[in-house]
């Protein structure tokens, strides 16, 4: 029983930051997303009566402590789903660097969620994978849907799940993802969460979301770029406040991030619309229309501290690549 799965990782364009549950990894608030299409990550998962343990791989590497445990405690949901107890041997690569806020957590759960699904010959649907997915990592459950997500906070678990609002090909804007450090940060989302609650901004944040997800979905329906752009602009800045006033404080940027931030702003103030948005690391993606991902490209390239661009178009959820008994 083998198979192998491509999710994406996602950009969140209202953030998910504190839990109801920790555990269960319920949000505290629904959150909006869009897949990317060039980060991704590739996991193969096979159940063998061989095996005494669990084996672990990921980018190549033995993963040990905390990474494997959070892989193997994924397998232990799978398997209990399935009724079955064979140890499985795990193997994920991702092309692009892991743990820098780039949504490693999101893609890499995803794929292993529908490989090791498959692998242990469930059948469910995209709403089960998702709740399933959630649960190794919360934002993995928006990259299962395809396309523009909408993952709904709810009172219990299996009702908080993300589903598609708009395919890939609705609407042609990108991520670039503006790479200043490959970097691991140094607090993990999950203690991010965890301590969202001590920022006297927080509440504050969280009245305001209803709100803020139906006016994003009102600029995504009628395509409204400006607003669009805005509102993502807005709940980015709002997290950090957030991150940043919590206890103890998280401040993921650098003197480039800043730098990128101060740069996109200007650029409006001049004619040329694009917006900012940041998860818990220093990179910074920038969302812009389609036509203009080449002069923007240009823009950046001249920014001091940018090391990488990655270019994204919106993008399918998490595909079975191949499976066998
Ligand atoms: C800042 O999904 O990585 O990227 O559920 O603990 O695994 P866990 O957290 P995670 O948090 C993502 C936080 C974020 C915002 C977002 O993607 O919505």
């Amino acid at each position: 029983m083998k198979a192998k799965a491509k999710a994406p990782a996602n950009i969140a364009f209202i953030k998910y930051w504190g839990k109801k549950d920790q555990k269960l990894r319920i949000p505290m608030n629904s959150s909006i997303s869009m897949n990317l299409s060039a980060v991704f990550t590739i996991t193969s998962v096979e159940f063998d009566r061989r095996l005494k343990m669990d084996k672990v791989y990921l980018n190549g590497k033995k993963a040990l402590g905390k990474e494997r445990e959070r892989v193997v405690d994924h397998l232990d949901r799978v398997r209990e789903m399935a009724g079955m107890k064979l140890f499985a041997d795990m193997r994920s690569v991702n092309n692009f660097p892991k743990g820098s806020g780039i949504a490693s957590s999101a893609s890499g759960f995803a794929a292993l969620t529908l490989a090791a699904v498959r692998a242990a010959n469930l059948k469910l649907s995209t709403r089960q994978l998702s709740i399933l997915a959630r649960m190794g990592s919360g934002s993995a459950c928006r990259s299962i849907p395809d396309g523009f997500v909408e993952w709904k906070t709810a009172k219990t678990s299996n009702a908080s799940f993300a589903r598609s609002l708009f395919p890939p090909d609705y609407w042609d804007i990108c991520d670039l993802i503006v790479i200043v450090t490959r970097k691991k940060k140094k607090v993990s989302s999950t203690k991010g969460h965890a301590v969202a609650e001590s920022s006297p901004f927080y509440k504050t944040r969280i009245r305001g979301m209803k709100e803020k997800v139906e006016a994003i979905k009102k600029a995504l329906r009628n395509k409204d770029f400006n607003s669009l752009g805005q509102i993502i602009e807005e709940d980015a800045i709002n997290m950090h406040a957030v991150m940043m006033t919590s206890s103890p404080p998280l401040y993921y940027w650098t003197g480039a991030t800043m730098e990128i931030i101060q740069s996109v702003i200007r650029w409006r103030e001049e004619g040329f619309q694009s917006y900012f948005t940041i998860d818990a690391g220093p990179n910074v993606h920038i969302i812009c229309r389609g036509r203009d991902v080449d002069h923007l490209k240009h823009l950046l390239l001249k920014i001091h501290g940018v090391r990488d661009i990655i270019i994204n178009r919106p993008a399918k959820g998490a595909r079975l690549i191949s499976s066998r008994k």
